[in-house]
């Protein structure tokens, strides 16, 4: 049960990796200024979240079945919760996909949308109307900087992203006029079983429908520099988290959370040429042709910073 005093911070996806250690880290605020209800599609996956909340569950972290892709579940947990009140609205649910377009089925490619997009709609549609009754409460999406550029190999899952950064840049506007703040939070690669999942996936498939010289490209030159920006850049869920905890906290919350720093410039590259043809042909160059020449660059940053380039996260102000 919430204090009147405590916001209540709905989570999605908590059963592992960037929610996780967002429900862990608010609930276990030391002012005790929050009650978190983390919320996963499967609780025979709450093991890990209860291992690390310790003494906060039962106290200022409770637990609930949310499946992001049904309309029901979505609808039975809000119901939940007392007076359907919740004051922060963590987006965080969201799946990969990664490969050769020729051999993803249209199927696989809605699922990545009923997750990504369109669950997220589901919650905002079941939440923001309390809010907006309320004139207060904040909506939180977990994007990706795939949201804002995309990235070879990653069409369906980037573009997911970027469906998102779309309805967040309509929607914003609208909910200023409720008092109802929209934050999106853009993290770069983190090391979680998205990750891990991904690297899984790509062991077990056989791209059917992808010519040889796709499949090569794929799994020849883009994983290994794939691997090679993780191990080097990768942040942790809890760098995602700690910034997350800010953009709640800020008296003024910004929109857009670029947690690495790194992936500034990549951003400004895309603005810094109206035609599109220079991040697209900076993209190529990077794969393509200096491929070599960035695996040896990440090693060398690796050594030189001893891996503490991949736990940096910028503290939105
Ligand atoms: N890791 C990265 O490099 C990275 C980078 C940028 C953005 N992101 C974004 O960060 C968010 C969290 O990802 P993560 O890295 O923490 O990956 P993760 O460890 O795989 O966690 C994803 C979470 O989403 C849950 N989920 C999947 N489908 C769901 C559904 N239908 N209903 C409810 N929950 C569902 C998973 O639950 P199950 O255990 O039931 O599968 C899991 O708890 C995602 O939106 C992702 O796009 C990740």
């Amino acid at each position: 049960m919430s204090s009147p005093v405590q916001k209540v911070v709905l989570i999605t996806g908590c059963s592992s990796g960037i929610g996780l250690r967002m429900a862990v880290m608010l609930a276990n605020d030391e002012q005790k200024r929050y009650h978190v209800i983390a919320t996963m599609r499967d609780l025979k996956r709450k093991d890990k979240l209860l291992e690390a909340a310790g003494e906060a569950y039962g106290k200022t972290l409770s637990l609930a079945v949310l499946d992001v892709c049904s309309d029901d579940s979505v609808k039975q947990c809000i119901d939940g919760i007392k007076d359907r009140h919740v004051d922060v609205l963590i987006n965080n649910a969201g799946i990969g996909l990664v490969g050769p377009l020729e051999s993803i089925r249209v199927e696989e490619m809605k699922s990545v949308f009923e997750t990504n997009f369109f669950g997220v709609i589901r919650m905002v549609k079941e939440v923001m109307p309390d809010m907006k009754r309320r004139r207060g409460g904040h909506i939180i999406v977990v994007s990706s900087v795939m949201g804002l550029q995309g990235v070879v190999f990653n069409d369906i899952y980037s573009a997911s992203k970027f469906a998102m950064e779309g309805f967040c840049e309509c929607l914003a506007v609208q909910l200023l006029k409720f008092n109802v703040t929209l934050s999106m939070i853009e993290p770069g690669p983190v090391h979680t079983e998205f990750e891990a999942k991904m690297i899984q996936d790509v062991r077990e498939k056989e791209y059917p429908g992808a010519d040889p010289d796709t499949v090569h490209y794929f799994k020849n030159v883009y994983l290994p520099s794939s691997v090679d920006i993780f191990e080097t850049l990768g942040q942790t869920p809890d760098d995602i988290a700690r910034c997350t905890k800010k953009v709640i906290e800020a008296s003024n919350p910004r929109f857009r959370n670029l947690t690495n720093p790194r992936y500034t410039p990549i951003i400004a590259l895309k603005y810094a040429d109206e035609t599109g043809g220079l991040s697209v042909h900076a993209f190529y160059h990077m794969l393509f042709n200096l491929g070599p020449l960035m695996h040896i660059s990440m090693k060398a940053m690796r050594y030189m910073t001893c891996g503490c380039l991949r736990n940096r996260a910028v503290a939105p102000t």
